[in-house]
């Protein structure tokens, strides 16, 4: 190479290693929302979905080295809390307190590790809202004019004939009678924006995910926008943020709660910007057109740029696909089962199972059985039998592998373990959580496969097969180790356990980034107690 070659090569050198220093320095950010749930009642298994699946997502970039923000809350605005609160016989500031204790209460049980609880009910936030109302007012986007439309209290939203069944009642919400509506509002001007969006979809492919409801959302854009209301006057919706420019009316519960989005995370400040650029919605499929179309052009009117990212989910229906309610009695209530299953149980349930494309069923019986015959009889019991033999046939320790133990099974065992743990090591989408948690507990079949065909118990009433004893009580306990620390982003409790009892820790991740590996557990370090992870439950 020549002298001036090599300067450029040296010089290229250290250009990417500055490069990569100030990468390593600076991590990736990730910002995951849910949405936040109206308190007309007390939480429900669809609140316990979302702020779970977005505790999962921000527990697998943490492990993986992002640095992370996650969080949830409570929309306490809007007619059908108002409604509630009055019903309650509470005064309306007793009563959002409760049901937010109640929601926070939930996310916390389940060990959701949110770094802000949103409460609408907030001055800061309130004070936010009606500085960006009065932005558009000021660029001439919103509009006062009289309007008449059917309301759903039940999404608080106007409906058009379209979107009602044939009996005119809203399909979400099939036991309201919608009202019928005529007032004078002001409205937002949402058409001007909707090439800009169209654009932004096409230049974005994964702006909404998955597919399907991209395409449901170029449907709702196909046509031409109508004006969005975004007030209600106080003499009919009182709980809420009064318009910066009319004292008579207060802000449309939606515009006003979507924009938590900015709020949490102090918009107009400019810490705000990096986390803004990596937000990423979980949301239902119920509120696509809410975060998909007057979300984004909010934003735009604003100057602002969309979130990165919707991440969209199905519905959770009752068993044999009916839905769930009071009187069908069929609804499961997360506090419920946490009481007699622990959180985790739920968790896995949820994890397990939830389709981002397609409605999943859910039910006391079905949970149960999952935790019982998949945590249980899989994960929990190998753990047990694994642990309590080498407590009693290894002096309480984790044996020595041995040299020249390794056996075919032994390495066919390591690769599936490895396998099924990678999606744990690499960013995960909302849709893949199902399926990486079933990987996790397919491969506990090869390992109690495995386990039963190496069968440790023969092998340690001979001298010459003692070695091999050992080695396959090490490959057993040491995946077992691995599978919990991928677990330990859908199951942080019952992990944290069970790698304590084998003397190891909870990945950390951030600065110490996970990366799945084999032969981590220590050979000759001591077991904890074995203790039974996941009682069998009636
Ligand atoms: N307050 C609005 C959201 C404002 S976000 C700026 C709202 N609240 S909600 O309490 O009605 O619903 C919140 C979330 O719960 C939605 O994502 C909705 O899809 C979800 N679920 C409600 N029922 C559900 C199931 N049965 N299954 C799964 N999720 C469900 O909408």
């Amino acid at each position: 190479m020549r002298k001036r070659d090599s300067l450029q090569a040296v010089g290229a050198c250290a250009l990417l290693s500055s490069t990569v220093f100030a990468l390593w320095q600076v991590p990736m950010k990730t910002y995951i929302t849910t949405p936040i749930y109206y308190v007309n009642g007390a939480p429900h298994i669809g609140h316990a979905h979302t702020s779970v699946m977005a505790d999962i997502l921000k527990r697998n970039r943490i492990a993986i080295g992002y640095e992370g923000k996650l969080t949830t809350g409570c929309d306490e605005h809007g007619q059908k809390n108002q409604e509630a609160a009055a019903e309650s016989g509470l005064s309306v500031e007793e009563y959002l307190d409760g049901r937010s204790a109640e929601f926070r209460n939930v996310f916390d049980r389940l060990s959701v590790e949110y770094d802000y609880f949103v409460r609408t009910s907030c001055p800061e936030h309130k004070q936010r809202v009606a500085e960006i109302e009065q932005r558009m007012y000021d660029a001439d986007l919103i509009v006062k004019k009289e309007y008449s439309g059917t309301y759903c209290t039940g999404c608080e939203q106007f409906k058009k004939p379209s979107d009602l069944n044939d009996d005119g009642r809203c399909p979400d919400h099939p036991t309201l009678v919608p009202e019928e509506i005529t007032e004078e509002n002001y409205f937002l001007k949402i058409e001007p924006f909707r090439d800009a969006l169209l654009k932004h979809i096409a230049d974005h492919p994964d702006f909404v995910q998955p597919e399907i409801y991209k395409t449901e959302l170029l449907k709702m854009l196909s046509e031409p926008l109508e004006d969005l209301c975004i007030s209600r006057p106080k003499r009919r919706v009182s709980l809420g943020v009064t318009m910066p420019f009319d004292d008579d009316y207060v802000t449309y519960v939606w515009f006003d709660a979507l924009i938590n989005y900015i709020t949490n995370i102090n918009w107009p400040e400019d810490e705000y910007k990096a986390w803004w650029a990596e937000c990423e919605h979980l949301i239902g499929k119920d509120i696509l057109k809410t975060h998909g179309v007057y979300w984004p052009i909010m934003l735009m009117a604003i100057d602002m740029a969309p979130p990165k990212r919707l991440s969209v989910h199905g519905h959770w229906v009752g068993a044999g696909g009916l839905k769930m309610s009071k009187t069908m009695g069929n609804v499961v209530d997360p506090i419920e089962v946490m009481d007699n299953l622990g959180s985790d149980a739920l968790r896995y349930y949820l994890a397990r199972n939830a389709r981002a494309d397609a409605d999943s069923q859910i039910s006391v019986e079905l949970i149960t059985q999952a935790y019982n015959s998949e945590l249980g009889n899989k994960l929990g019991n190998l753990l047990s039998r694994a642990g309590k033999f080498a407590k009693s046939r290894f002096d309480g320790k984790v044996p020595e592998r041995g040299s020249g133990a390794v056996d075919d099974a032994d390495e066919q065992l390591r690769k599936q373990v490895m396998e099924a743990c990678a999606p744990f090591a690499k960013k995960l989408d909302l849709a893949e959580i199902p399926y990486a948690t079933q990987g996790l507990i397919t491969v506990c079949d090869h390992m109690n496969n495995y386990f039963a065909d190496q069968a440790p118990w023969d092998l340690i009433k001979n001298e010459d097969t003692k070695e091999r004893c050992a080695a396959v009580i090490y490959v057993t306990l040491d995946c077992l180790r691995l599978v919990f620390e991928a677990f330990s982003q859908v199951l942080p409790t019952t992990s944290a356990q069970a790698l304590g009892l084998l003397n190891c820790t909870v990945p950390t991740g951030g600065d110490e980034a996970w990366v799945p590996g084999l032969d981590k557990l220590q050979a000759g370090g001591d077991l904890a107690e074995i203790s039974t992870l996941y009682p069998r439950a009636a």
